[in-house]
């Protein structure tokens, strides 16, 4: 079968920023997108770039003191290294600037004139140059940009028009074709009732400044910002070059193409740019993807607003599948997300660390300990409805992921990957393979169970892969399995007999990030946003001795956590292994625990209560995330429960029949 062309592209990004989350979030969807279609056999071009001319540029470079052409190739740069610094795996990155984008611009511009759909007028009216817009009188909000809430300027001005009015009927007869043509659909409704309302001519070219492409045979004019920039899509593909091979190229990826965006540039997509095509005789895309805005402090994270979060201080501190994974978790397609500190910290030690990583080293561990780092063999016939279950829910999870990256629904993709790791988890605990190897009786199910739980883990190493491919490579390295697509991806079929590499952490609870994120805090804070809304405390900096959010209760009594602070603690479920009395201490006592992933030192105070030997064998609740600290010189990883009445001995937690490593909550 030979491999289907699927073309996706970010927007382009203005270069009068510097890059932020905003913009390494559309560029992980896209990249997760890309990913996965690979995945699939596809033969995916995936493009990103930068859009680089027009007034706010020439502007920004004045400001910077920069010659602009220097200046662009500056702020150009630092998008290059975002991709490269997110693991991006782009076929090609853009510049309006380049010559080949300068031919197809004017190309593109040639062909539309000719067919009579650009005439020479003049503008009079408002301009939006933080959106690079042009605003109807009736669209003001309170004299300022309704998109932005920016000044407007006037502009007076020779213009040449392109004859959008011509377009309502052509472009409501598309949508009607296209049925999925935007997403989500109540985009596409929007736009729909945009056009239905009448479209008017478009101003698209500008005399008062020069830092544009200039309109073929009048110099004078240099293109609308806009115009320019919706045909680097074409550009990619040679359009507007004598290159022999642009026509194969047009042919095969063209227009099957995914415009990938946030939706405040739908109308320039879904309106303008279809029907710029039609005019030069070209036809319009297959489809655009709007998702919606990361806020930060109730507004959306810009550049202009000044309240933005820098991507490389959120990979320095969480690691870049982190970063990935919480972004794509976080915003379901198509509706807006907050963007906080605690809600990373948080996702990474529940999600991440508890979940993912938790349920890798168990397994991992286990194998080692149990059958020395080998994959065990399933002896036929002696699978359970238990091992069925898993089976089968893997199965499931892999046709429900494909569908959600069909749709674009990534966070719902990870949320049913996740379901899975729950499952997985379950299993575990259910089978207690700590309890199985105990008697060689039970050697055969104790296979059983460390073959489906390796198993599944391979299948959730392949379905993590577009969002977290680091952390892929990592997992097959601990299973000893190949790279694998996602065509015959199935479970139940890991070899027996794979060897398994060492376990290492793979998502390490994070404790003492106080610091960083504090750090993280301080390069980030948001100005002042300007709105109207009561503002929600804006960062919260993970800390002790965080200040009370303004308009915080002070009536008495305990302080209250949420759940969120509540879930910080991992108290675990461990077995006593061993206990003897700390040399020279009356009060200490040292004890080797199970956790359910191995085993740990803990140094208790609770001799006076409990001789060693009544220790062993209890089943006792720990917190397994405290961090290490010395005492009399041992090592204490964590810390023991008991509940003990003022004065009186401590009376240890015990909650027998649970298996070690379950969560307590
Ligand atoms: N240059 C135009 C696009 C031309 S495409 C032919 C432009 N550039 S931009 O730098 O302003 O980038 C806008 C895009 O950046 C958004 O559509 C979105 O993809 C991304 N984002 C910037 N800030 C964002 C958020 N706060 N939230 C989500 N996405 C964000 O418009």
């Amino acid at each position: 079968m030979t491999a289907q062309p699927f073309y996706i592209t970010t927007p382009i990004y203005y270069i009068n920023a510097r890059p932020h989350i905003g913009h390494a979030y559309t560029t992980i969807v896209a990249d997760a997108i890309a990913r996965s279609r690979r995945l699939l056999g596809d033969d995916v071009l995936f493009l990103t770039g930068t859009d680089e001319h027009g007034q706010k540029v020439e502007r920004a470079a004045q400001k910077a003191g920069i010659e602009v052409t220097a200046f662009a190739d500056e702020v150009s740069s630092a998008f290059r290294q975002m991709c490269v610094d997110l693991g991006i795996s782009n076929d090609d990155f853009i510049r309006t600037t380049e010559p080949r984008h300068h031919r197809a611009a004017q190309e593109i511009w040639r062909r539309v004139m000719a067919a009579g759909d650009i005439y020479k007028g003049h503008y009079e009216g408002w301009y939006c140059t933080v959106d690079e817009v042009f605003v109807p009188e009736t669209q003001l909000v309170d004299g300022a940009c309704p998109t932005c809430g920016g000044k407007v300027e006037r502009l007076q001005e020779e213009s040449y028009y392109f004859r959008l009015s011509r377009y309502q009927d052509r472009l409501l007869e598309f949508y009607r074709q296209l049925p999925d043509f935007l997403q989500p659909d109540f985009r596409f409704n929007e736009i729909r009732t945009f056009v239905e309302g009448g479209l008017q001519d478009l101003s698209v070219s500008r005399t008062s400044f020069t830092w544009g492409i200039p309109v073929p045979d009048d110099p004078r004019h240099v293109m609308y910002v806009w115009f320019d920039a919706l045909t680097n899509y074409l550009t990619e593909l040679g359009f507007g070059s004598d290159d022999p091979g642009a026509s194969d190229r047009m042919s095969r990826y063209w227009p099957g193409v995914t415009h990938l965006m946030a939706k405040e540039i739908t109308r320039q997509h879904a309106v303008y740019w279809p029907a710029f095509l039609m005019a030069a005789g070209l036809t319009p895309p297959r489809r655009i993807v709007a998702h919606g805005f990361w806020l930060m402090g109730g507004a959306k994270m810009s550049k202009s607003v000044g309240n933005v979060a820098r991507y490389q201080d959120y990979v320095g501190v969480f690691g870049l599948d982190a970063v990935r994974y919480f972004l794509l978790r976080e915003m379901p397609l198509g509706q807006d997300a907050n963007f906080a500190d605690e809600a990373i910290l948080t996702r990474f030690n529940a999600d991440l660390a508890n979940d993912l990583g938790n349920v890798i080293s168990r397994t991992v561990t286990m194998l080692h300990r149990y059958r020395d780092g080998v994959v065990p063999e399933v002896a036929p016939g002696t699978r359970t409805a238990l091992d069925t279950a898993l089976v089968e829910a893997a199965a499931t999870t892999i046709a429900s992921v494909r569908a959600s990256y069909d749709t674009f629904q990534m966070s719902v993709a990870l949320q049913q990957t996740w379901e899975l790791i729950g499952l997985l988890n379950k299993y575990i605990v259910e089978r207690e393979p700590w309890k199985l190897a105990k008697s060689p009786a039970s050697a055969a199910v104790l296979d059983l169970t460390l073959y489906h739980a390796a198993d599944t883990l391979r299948v959730i190493a392949a379905l993590i892969e577009p969002v977290m491919p680091q952390s892929t490579v990592r997992i097959r390295a601990m299973l000893g399995t190949p790279a694998e697509s996602w065509t015959g991806l199935a479970p139940a079929s890991l070899q027996a007999g794979t060897r398994l590499g060492p376990v290492e952490p793979l998502f390490p609870r994070i404790e003492r990030t106080t610091e960083e994120l504090r750090a993280m805090s301080d390069t980030s804070t948001p100005a002042p946003v300007p709105t109207t809304e009561p503002v929600a405390p804006v960062h919260v900096p993970v800390t002790a001795e965080a200040p009370a959010a303004p308009g915080a209760s002070v009536t008495a009594g305990p302080e209250l956590i949420s759940y969120d602070d509540f879930m910080k603690v991992d108290l675990r479920v461990a077995r006593v292994l061993r206990a003897e009395q700390v040399p020279k201490s009356k009060k200490l006592v040292k004890l080797a625990v199970d956790d359910g992933s191995g085993e740990r030192t803990i140094v208790a105070g609770i001799a006076e209560a409990y001789q060693p030997e009544q220790l062993v064998g209890r089943t006792v609740v720990i917190v397994a995330n405290l961090k290490p600290a010395k005492l009399m010189g041992i090592e204490s990883n964590g810390m023991i429960l008991a509940g003990s009445a003022e004065g009186a001995l401590p009376t240890l937690i015990t909650v027998d029949g649970v298996p070690p490593g379950a969560r307590v909550r």
